[in-house]
Order: C-alpha cells, then structure tokens, then sequence
C-alpha cells in the first residue's frame, strides 16, 4: 500500500452493517475545514442498513455488497475500494469478517472499532458479558485489523465505569457516545503516526 501522508486527502471507505452512528461521526469528521480524509465510499453487506442515509445525506457513494458468497462478496468489495481509490478502510460495525486476502492487500490501512476494552471481550454481546462477569470498567477500542478476530494493534481506547445499575441496554449506549467521540480521533493519531 502506498504511503498515508501527502496533499491529497485520504480516501476513505466505511464499511458498515447496520445503524451507523461512527459512520456519521466520521463524515462529520471528514466534512470538517483541512480535514485529513474524504469519505468516498459507504460498503454494506445489508441493504436495509439505517446507516445508509447518511451516506446519501452526504452524496457519498454506496456499494452494496451481497454476502451470500464470500468469495464473490470479497471479490466486489475489491473492485469497488479499487475504482475510488481508497487508500483507508475503516469498520464501523461491520458485522463481516474480511478474508486474509483483502486484509494483506490492505495491510495496515484498516481501522475497526470495537465495543470493549481489548484484549478483553473480543467477537459479539460484549456488553452482555462485561455485566454478567461484573467488571467494574468497560470501554471501546479501535485498532488495525490483522488476520486475527479483534486483535490488531491497539491505536486508542478509553475506559469508562460500568455502574452497579447498569444494563446491556444502558452500558452499550454509553459506549456509544464514546465510540463516536474516539473514532474520528484515532484516525488523526493514526495518520499522523504513519507518515
Ligand atoms: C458499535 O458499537 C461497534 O463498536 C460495534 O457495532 C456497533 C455499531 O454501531 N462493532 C462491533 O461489535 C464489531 N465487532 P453503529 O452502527 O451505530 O456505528
């Protein structure tokens, strides 16, 4: 992959899965006077996806990917992230894991934000675990992708208390608020760390 920094800004490709509430904090990121990144693409894997309007909101392009085979899913995504060429990838509740392949074609210019302090409570009902196991802290995390589930370089976290009334419902929420706030701020550490 070609070098980060430069004049030109980042092209940037979110993919998402679902309601897309980091996706809409990056856009407002990317919207920003001398911002770093242009978001050029939204990939989903689900049509129906509440996250998509923001895109359309923000005449972002959209590729849909349908991910009833893998293989042919991935081979999409690739010519898609090639014809814009996006030379960052962030996931924002993708709820796909992407193959060795894309992942070293890629290596080290994807992002993923995921809802746990890692490498505590890796993969899916992260909230749910953390309240049955009674931590007493939570938090959220981004971090590069590598070929193993959640377990890329760290890039930001931030830790949060888990109160004693708190419910799956209540804690995801209030992760939430931080993912939003952490994410854009990972990618501006991220670039400026990786000249
Ligand atoms: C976020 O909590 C994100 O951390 C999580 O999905 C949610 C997406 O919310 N991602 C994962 O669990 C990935 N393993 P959003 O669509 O509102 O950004």
């Amino acid at each position: 992959m070609e070098k980060l920094t430069g004049k030109k800004k980042i092209r940037v490709a979110v993919f998402i899965s679902g309601r897309g509430t980091n996706f809409k904090s990056l856009i407002k990121f990317s919207n920003k006077k001398n911002s770093l990144i242009k978001i050029v693409l939204l990939i989903t894997n689900n049509k129906n996806a509440e996250g998509i309007y923001f895109a359309k909101k923000n005449k972002i392009k959209i590729s849909y990917i349908n991910y009833i085979n893998k293989i042919k899913a991935e081979r999409e995504i690739l010519i898609s992230l090639k014809q814009y060429n996006i030379n960052l990838i962030c996931l924002a509740g993708f709820m796909k894991i992407l193959s060795k392949r894309i992942i070293n074609i890629y290596k080290g210019k994807i992002l993923n934000i995921h809802p746990s302090l890692l490498p505590k409570y890796k993969g899916l009902n992260t909230h749910k675990r953390v309240i049955k196991n009674r931590e007493k802290f939570t938090g959220c995390t981004v971090h590069l992708v590598n070929s193993r589930l959640d377990s890329g370089k760290i890039i930001i976290q931030k830790k949060i208390k888990v109160f004693k009334n708190d419910d799956e419902n209540s804690l995801s929420k209030r992760v939430l608020k931080i993912e939003n706030l952490i994410y854009p701020k990972a990618i501006k550490k991220f670039i400026s760390t990786n000249p």
